[in-house]
């Protein structure tokens, strides 16, 4: 079976294609807005605190499963735990399989209103200022056309395979994404306003730091914006050769996650005042007015008042945004496919199709009761499955899975002290930690 399993054909295409799951719009638009709320360079601080406390070893945990079993994440769990419950690892793979779906159904709602944003500047260059306002202003019929575009999009990289489409995508997409931030940046930095922003986001406000809402939050973004607890790390671990130097690997990958996180606030704090040096509003009482318009409309407004260049802005940023989105997207969808594809003996095309007729399905439902179902199912998988996915990766990895884990594997550890460490902490302090601010998120 492992003979004619695809995979990833290089490590630098791993990292590319995890960097690829991890940043996303957590990063772009999630980061720098939590940062603006919270003290700026404070929230930063705790942040990295939290990145390397917790998110670091969890993602650790999430791609050493992946790797050591070579398996989809319920094949993976279910054979981490087949000494001790095999069924709670595969119950609790097939949660995780569906935290995906939440992520997929909700995801591709908010990447199809990057879609549309990223067409509006167009057609007003074209003379179309109806069908360009209408691209650009919230509406179910703009989600009914734009969110099965976006699910589209990530099925046919899906679809393509592992190597064939996400490796390959990736490889391209996240150079482009790059040069389209250090680009965007490189322009608002030069407009007037911007050092304020930047005094802002890098001068700690340290009277933040110790609000436990700050780290509960922090930890949220952190969790969410490295795409731990759902399985898509997972499988794409499983995806390399096991036993490869996982830890330099994770470390890169969460290196290159939160430096584009950092990156992107560089972009988005400082564009905030140079609107607001423009004559907009966008602060009251030290928090920035609403979330939503942060994206939406105050940064439309800023590029509006550029004039054409302002036109070109607009387009790379949301298409910027949209491609983040888009690699994220596949790892989710990745995860029932590939269990689909073993377990199921389905093969890859119809495994995509019915996972995105799947997902269709979450994404409408959502559509159609906006109003009570999206932030309930954003907060569901953050703030809940997430963490308690993340919990049981560190149980599985420390304490129940005995045969063939390194991690618990005591004539291994004697002979290796970098290893006996990670595992003692991965055992003993991040359960501990996690549960500390679960309990805190949840109460
Ligand atoms: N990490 C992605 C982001 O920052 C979101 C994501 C979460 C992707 C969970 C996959 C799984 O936007």
């Amino acid at each position: 079976m492992s003979n004619t399993r695809d995979g990833f054909q290089s490590r630098l295409g791993f990292v590319l294609a995890s960097a690829g799951s991890a940043i996303g719009l957590g990063n772009i638009w999630g980061f720098p807005t939590q940062a603006a709320n919270n003290g700026g360079g404070a929230f930063l601080f705790v942040y990295l605190v939290v990145t390397l406390l917790l998110a670091l070893p969890a993602l650790y945990a999430e791609i050493y499963l992946g790797n050591q079993t070579q398996k989809n994440p319920v094949s993976a769990l279910t054979y981490a735990c087949r000494d001790k419950m095999p069924k709670v690892g595969r119950y609790a793979g097939i949660i995780g399989l569906c935290g995906a779906i939440m992520m997929l159904s909700f995801y591709t709602i908010v990447a199809g209103w990057m879609l549309a944003h990223t067409l509006s500047p167009i057609f007003q260059f074209f003379g179309q200022t109806e069908a360009a306002q209408w691209l650009a202003s919230s509406s179910t019929w703009r989600n009914i056309i734009f969110t099965p575009i976006f699910i589209i999009l990530g099925a046919a990289i899906v679809h393509q395979g592992v190597h064939g489409g996400i490796e390959k995508w990736s490889s391209r997409l996240m150079p482009i994404l790059l040069l389209m931030l250090f680009g965007l940046i490189g322009y608002i930095l030069q407009q007037d306003g911007a050092s304020e922003g930047l005094a802002l986001y890098l001068i700690p406000d340290f009277s933040q730091i110790t609000d436990p809402e700050l780290i509960v939050s922090a930890m949220g973004q952190a969790f969410f914006s490295l795409s731990i607890g759902v399985g898509g790390m997972m499988v794409y671990g499983s995806y390399i050769e096991k036993g490869r130097d996982l830890g330099k690997l994770v470390t890169s990958i969460a290196a290159l996650d939160t430096f584009i996180a950092f990156i992107a606030g560089l972009l988005i704090i400082p564009a905030l005042f140079v609107a607001q040096h423009a004559g907009q509003e966008v602060f009251a009482n030290n928090k920035l007015i609403g979330e939503g318009q942060l994206i939406f409309q105050i940064l439309p407004t800023l590029f509006d008042s550029m004039g054409s260049i302002g036109l070109l802005i607009a387009t790379a940023f949301f298409a910027l945004l949209s491609i983040a989105a888009l690699t994220s997207t596949i790892s989710s969808t990745e995860v029932p496919v590939a269990f689909l594809i073993e377990e199921k003996k389905i093969n890859r095309q119809k495994a995509t199709l019915m996972v995105s007729a799947v997902v269709l399905v979450g994404s409408m439902t959502i559509v159609a009761f906006f109003d009570v179902l999206f932030g309930a199912v954003i907060r569901v998988l953050t703030t809940i499955m997430q963490p308690l996915m993340c919990l049981f990766y560190f149980i599985v990895v420390g304490w129940l899975w005995q045969r063939g884990n390194k991690l618990t594997d005591s004539s291994v550890l004697a002979q290796n002290k970098g290893l006996a460490l990670l595992g003692n902490y991965l055992r003993f302090v991040c359960p501990v930690l996690l549960t500390i601010v679960f309990i805190n998120v949840a109460f």
